[in-house]
């Protein structure tokens, strides 16, 4: 096994988690698509062959379990069976399947809703800071960072936000259950909560179907596929749906908000330069998303034996395209080791990926971005990280972010 063969593999030791882009380049120049044995994936990291695979839906099919565990321990598959069953919802849904959830969701997330969400992000915003303002420090991303985008995709979807704190809890035990280091029991138990997560969220589809409001669950509900002679999605697939929105829609906009403060904060010029110009948070968000993107990769399971960059890979194979090593490659990108919130161009990366799958949530994501980190630099002048904190970041392949943030300001 060549050193590149086993990078994924190494991902997971700590030394690698701070900065997993030496790594990347390696496998860009020396095995751009190789097979990890350690995880029994094709790691495809060129820029030109991950857009390939994220696009074409012919030869890379978007289908797999999201929240079975791929090594079940005993009793799991059991408890899990007493709540609903996983269907496919969108993100794990290839055409036509794909084509009709994703126009019913497209016409409920519609620019109109993300636009009419603004006052109430930044109301959100305004109310987290005013809890440790006072303080002269805090954890960014415990505080901030990560309570923002829960806050507002519950809004979104009409959670009562009394059950936000739940919501997160019961994610977290999702991750576990399929995460590859836990104990049977801690996996069971994880079951369990799978399953009253499921039951939480078809109450509240049962509910609303009886009460409808102004909400985004109450518009899946009511949306009908003209094409489809007027079908609708059922209880089952709404929990599936709902699962997918909560999941996509406040860790990764945690993780880019933590990972775009991080920068800012390393250089106190920039902070300042962005809350005398607030219209220069857009590039750096962007330059965030290409440099350090928050979902760092997607997976697809190969329809047909294909070629990729001459590499021939089986039918049934699982693909793993690295759209953070696809972000940083030179063929796409100038100096792309370098963080450049000046660049042109800035939203040329796959951070949000590309074709039918393209993020139905990045509107909403930049939004959320823009709002936290305006309003943070303006309200708390001379923010800057601690003295001597060191990011510790997410044990995870998928997704990339720090878990906590220390930061000091001098108290108003
Ligand atoms: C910075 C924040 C975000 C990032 C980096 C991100 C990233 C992505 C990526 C890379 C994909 C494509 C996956 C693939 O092709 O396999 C995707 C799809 C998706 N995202 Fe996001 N996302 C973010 C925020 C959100 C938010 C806020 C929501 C919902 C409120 C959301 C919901 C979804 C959904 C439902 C899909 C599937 C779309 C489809 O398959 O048609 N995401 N996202």
């Amino acid at each position: 096994m060549t050193e590149a063969d086993t990078f994924v593999f190494d991902r997971f030791s700590a030394s690698h988690l701070d900065d997993p882009y030496p790594l990347y380049r390696r496998a860009r120049a020396e095995a751009p698509v190789h097979f990890a044995d350690a995880f029994g994936v094709w790691v495809v990291t060129r820029h030109d062959d991950v857009q390939t695979v994220l696009t074409d839906v012919e030869r890379f099919s978007s289908a797999f379990g999201i929240r079975t565990p791929l090594v079940a321990a005993d009793g799991v598959r059991e408890i899990l069976a007493t709540g609903h069953p996983e269907v496919p919802a969108l993100l794990n849904e290839d055409p036509p399947a794909h084509t009709r959830t994703r126009a019913l969701v497209a016409a409920a997330f519609s620019p109109r809703r993300t636009r009419q969400l603004a006052p109430r992000v930044q109301q959100l915003t305004d109310a987290l800071i005013d809890g440790f303002a006072d303080d002269g420090r805090a954890d960014l991303v415990g505080r901030f960072a990560l309570p923002l985008p829960l806050q507002v995709i519950c809004e979104l979807i009409g959670i009562d936000p009394a059950d936000a704190g739940q919501v997160r809890a019961w994610t977290e035990e999702l991750k576990t259950l399929t995460s590859f280091d836990v104990t049977p029991e801690r996996q069971r138990a994880a079951a369990h909560q799978s399953v009253a997560f499921e039951k939480y969220l078809a109450g509240l589809v049962e509910a609303r179907r009886a009460d409808p409001r102004d909400d985004l669950l109450t518009d899946l509900l009511a949306a009908e596929a003209p094409e489809h002679s007027g079908w609708r999605f059922s209880t089952t697939e709404l929990v599936s749906l709902l699962l997918t929105l909560i999941f996509g829609g406040h860790e990764t906009t945690a993780n880019l908000i933590g990972s775009a403060l991080l920068l800012l904060l390393r250089d106190p010029g920039l902070a300042a330069a962005v809350a005398a110009d607030p219209a220069r948070a857009d590039p750096l968000i962007e330059e965030t998303l290409r440099a350090d993107p928050p979902v760092q990769g997607s997976f697809r399971t190969v329809v047909a034996d294909t070629e990729l960059a001459g590499v021939r890979i089986p039918a049934g194979a699982q693909v793993f395209a690295v759209i953070g090593a696809a972000n940083r490659d030179p063929a796409a990108t100038t100096d792309p080791d370098t963080f450049d919130p000046g660049r042109e161009r800035p939203d040329r990366h796959l951070a949000f990926g590309r074709g039918i799958h393209f993020c139905v949530g990045a509107a909403l994501a930049r939004l959320e971005a823009r709002t936290a980190i305006t309003t943070l630099v303006r309200r708390l002048p001379g923010i800057r990280l601690a003295d001597g904190f060191h990011a510790p970041y997410l044990a995870n392949l998928l997704h990339r972010g720090p878990i906590r943030l220390d930061a000091v300001w001098p108290r108003p």
